[in-house]
């Protein structure tokens, strides 16, 4: 392919691209979303291995990688569960910083084509920018994953002075990159190379691990938006133009995405970045997963009583949360749905910007149910709905209607908005037990007056529930 060829294929990716990230930002253009991306992306792969820059001897090793590369992809893609989707894309953003410190170290002891004077200061800049920003997306996002499947605990490590550790490590960094474009032979600059690289490491560990457990989420879209720079890093290096596009595409969507996220959660970005959120003290916190210290009495109701309330209902909200995607409870959530609204009842969904686990989780299995998206409405679209709402159904959320958010001030989760379901007529929260949400604190909606706690799985108390309904 020639090299005109391969520019005209690299501009046609990017505009792909950009149309894949437009998509992307609504459900109902999604899938046509990510249509544009996957032919981006296969233009992009074939425009590199057949472009100038890969010569014959090459594809052995190309098609090697590539084949064990997908077949890892494909069977990672068949055995993923959508609730482990998160902890899977952490991962790969860990691939990406890896990459990244990867193809830094290997341009550096690169010799086939040298550099001098400006040129060569300039490139070693890349090197040692896209490594360092590499090695913190990679430690920092193998954190995130052990944090998301519950392998690390979601409770915040605080360093005594973390804040000086970070500032020392940075003023460290910074005086090992003089060194390293001071340096005049290969063995001279790796020192301060590998110095960087283990200070960038334990810097993404220490970030991530200094994160409180609700706060994951501003961490997860920033890692994201750190593995697209990395990308873009790793452009400059290989000097590579997609790549660099790309790359910094990844990363302002992500940084977007990031902002999006501390808005949803009334953080500012820095002070979640230099951690300490999610350390307080407040409500009687649970380990998460385990049950809290009774704090009240709770009114337990069944899957008929449910149907009852629900019969009698004008006006319902459901709220879904983690757990319905751990019940893969969507299909029966429709069903009700559909049955309510023949009924005449206005029911909606409210959606919270961080319910379950990754961004626009609760959206995609709604979706996936077929819910309409016209009844599929934002916190802040409905939030003002509930004191006229008859019934708020809690479908295997905790963190995200947790009154204390609003209510106590020293509350880990304090200042995060919620969806006020309290504030209905009846409030119906189902999960199976009292067991704290992903923050790991005690949820004062359940000892409400007006609050009745579904006990079970979702999705088989939900079938209850519809049978109930119908009969
Ligand atoms: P959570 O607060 O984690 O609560 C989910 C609840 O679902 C749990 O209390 C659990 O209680 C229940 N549950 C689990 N399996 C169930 C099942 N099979 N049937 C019925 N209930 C089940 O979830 P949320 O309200 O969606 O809030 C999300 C939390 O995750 C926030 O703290 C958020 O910051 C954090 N987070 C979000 C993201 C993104 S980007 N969305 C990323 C990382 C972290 P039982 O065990 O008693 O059933």
């Amino acid at each position: 392919m020639s090299g005109n060829l391969a520019t005209v294929s690299y501009i046609g990716a990017t505009i792909l691209f950009i149309l894949s990230l437009g998509g992307l930002s609504n459900p109902e253009t999604s899938r046509r979303g990510n249509l544009y991306g996957m032919i981006g992306m296969t233009i992009a792969v074939l425009a590199t291995v057949f472009g100038p820059r890969v010569t014959a001897a090459g594809y052995p090793w190309i098609i090697g990688a590539m084949v064990a590369g997908g077949a890892i992809g494909l069977y990672a893609a068949k055995v993923v569960k959508m609730t482990q989707m998160p902890e899977l894309v952490a991962l790969m953003h860990s691939l990406v910083g890896l990459a990244a410190c990867l193809v830094g170290f290997a341009s550096y002891i690169d010799t086939s084509a040298p550099l001098t004077g400006a040129e060569k200061t300039i490139h070693e800049l890349e090197i040692y920018i896209g490594i360092l920003i590499g090695a913190v997306t990679f430690s920092g996002s193998l954190i995130a994953f052990g944090k998301l499947n519950g392998k690390i605990g979601g409770a915040p490590l605080l360093l005594p002075a973390r804040h000086w550790l970070n500032l020392i490590g940075l003023l460290v960094v910074i005086w090992f990159g003089g060194k390293f474009i001071a340096a005049h032979s290969i063995s001279d600059g790796m020192t301060p190379l590998i110095i960087m690289t283990v200070i960038a490491l334990l810097f993404g560990i220490h970030m991530v691990m200094a994160i409180g457990g609700a706060d994951m989420p501003v961490v997860v879209s920033m890692l994201n938006s750190y593995s697209g720079w990395a990308a873009a890093a790793t452009g400059f290096m290989l000097s590579n133009d997609l790549l660099i596009v790309v790359g910094a595409l990844v990363g302002s969507s992500g940084a977007i995405l990031s902002y999006i996220m501390c808005k949803a959660m009334n953080r500012h970005f820095i002070s979640v970045i230099a951690g300490g959120f999610g350390t307080g003290g407040g409500a009687p916190a649970a380990p998460k997963g385990e049950a809290a210290a009774p704090a009240g009495e709770v009114v337990p109701v069944s899957a008929t009583e449910t149907a009852e309330l629900l019969k009698e209902a004008k006006s319902v909200i459901i709220v879904p949360g983690y757990g319905m995607a751990v019940a893969q409870a969507q299909h029966t959530v429709y069903e009700i749905t559909k049955h309510l609204r023949e009924k005449g009842v206005n029911i909606r969904f409210g959606i919270h910007p961080v319910a379950g686990r990754m961004p626009g989780h609760m959206n995609v299995l709604l979706a996936e149910a077929k819910v309409p998206y016209d009844i599929v409405l934002e916190m802040d679209e409905l939030n003002d709905d509930f004191p006229a709402t008859d019934v708020a159904m809690v479908i295997g959320a905790n963190d995200i209607v947790n009154p204390a958010a609003q209510d106590d001030p020293t509350s880990p989760i304090a200042g995060m908005p919620v969806l006020e379901v309290w504030k209905a007529k009846t409030s119906i929260v189902m999960k199976r037990s009292m067991a704290s949400g992903y923050a790991g604190v005690d949820n004062p909606l359940f000892y409400k007056e007006n609050n009745r706690m579904l006990f079970g799985d979702a999705k088989k108390m939900l079938d209850e529930v519809l049978v109930a309904l119908k009969s």
